[in-house]
């Protein structure tokens, strides 16, 4: 597809993504509104992204799709309805309570460009700290069925949601609150459980809840428990977000550590109790992922998808 052929050409610059305060102020610290200018822009139009979709490298969990409604306490497994093919599901998105997410769209040859530039717009807006804490990022479009709700989870990613067409309720619950998302659920999580946040409707009334329209996106911070329920039209939208140092080189390599720990019969205490033992368990997980790694290299790994390019921050802009 040429874009500029097909006027698709998508805003650039401030036009693509203003610059707020929150983002240097907020960033991964708690949820705000921001605007974007990819309203009903026609590169996010069904039919350009059914192509993306058929452009998608065919690795496994490069694409993902559930066909059928689900409650918000129901998990990423849950099967519904009968099987749908991938362009089956996006051609009868309209009627078929289905949701798509297609993953690294930011590497897409069409989609990268506009999808690269918010990434780098994002990380040129926000603090020293956090720019020094981001390891890389990611864009990942959403396309779900009217009325669709999207089940209760948690990502390690810190999330910026950006509507292009339809409506969505958000609801993002508070990162920090252990009493809501105990220890043994993050734990879960990091041992990769994608369903280890579990939905307590009794604290529904905590969630922060925002509108999405067209135009507009909300940010929410890593571990940030959320849900959403779809407005009466398809709704497509696109996902940012970045790995942090933070957490996937600490926060998750000590609930690892921990639920190793724990094997063996004892119980460690969880992160942020003793920066000491928070260091060490961090340092010896470190050693393990070097040595797995080599064993890997030494025994010619097949997965090509662990080499399927990431996008980095440009740090000397
Ligand atoms: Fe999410």
């Amino acid at each position: 597809m040429d874009v500029k052929n097909l006027n698709l050409a998508p805003p650039t610059g401030e036009q693509l993504l203003p610059c707020n305060s929150a983002f240097a102020t907020h960033f991964n610290r708690s949820d705000f509104l921001f605007d974007h200018g990819l309203a009903y822009h026609p590169l996010f139009e069904l039919s350009a992204l059914r192509g993306l979709a058929a452009r998608i490298p065919k690795y496994q969990n490069f694409v993902y799709w559930q066909n059928g409604s689900v409650n918000q306490e129901e998990s990423w497994a849950a099967n519904p309805a009968s099987r749908l093919s991938l362009d089956e599901t996006l051609a009868g998105i309209a009627s078929n309570d289905s949701l798509v997410v297609l993953k690294h769209a930011d590497q897409d040859s069409v989609y990268g460009p506009v999808l690269q530039e918010i990434l780098q717009r994002i990380y040129d807006y926000s603090s020293p700290a956090l720019q020094a804490d981001i390891i890389l990022g990611e864009s990942l479009i959403f396309i779900n069925s009217p009325r669709r709700k999207t089940v209760y989870h948690l990502d390690l990613e810190s999330n910026f949601l950006l509507q292009v067409t339809g409506e969505k309720l958000v609801y993002v619950f508070d990162h920090a609150d252990r009493s809501l998302t105990p220890h043994n659920e993050l734990e879960d999580h990091c041992c990769g459980n994608i369903n280890g946040a579990i939905y307590k409707p009794e604290r529904e009334n905590d969630a922060h809840f925002y509108h999405l329209t067209p135009g507009h996106g909300v940010h929410f911070p890593s571990t940030a428990p959320h849900w959403v329920h779809n407005g009466d039209q398809v709704s497509i939208s696109i996902n940012i977000n970045f790995d942090l140092v933070s957490v996937h080189d600490r926060l998750r390599r000590i609930y690892r550590m921990n639920r190793s720990i724990r094997r063996l019969g004892f119980k460690p205490t969880g992160p942020g109790t003793s920066q000491l033992r928070d260091t060490m368990k961090t340092s010896v997980s470190r050693s393990a992922s070097f040595a797995l790694d080599l064993v890997r290299r030494i025994n010619k790994d097949p997965d090509a998808s662990a080499s399927y390019p990431m996008w980095r921050p440009n740090r000397t802009a």
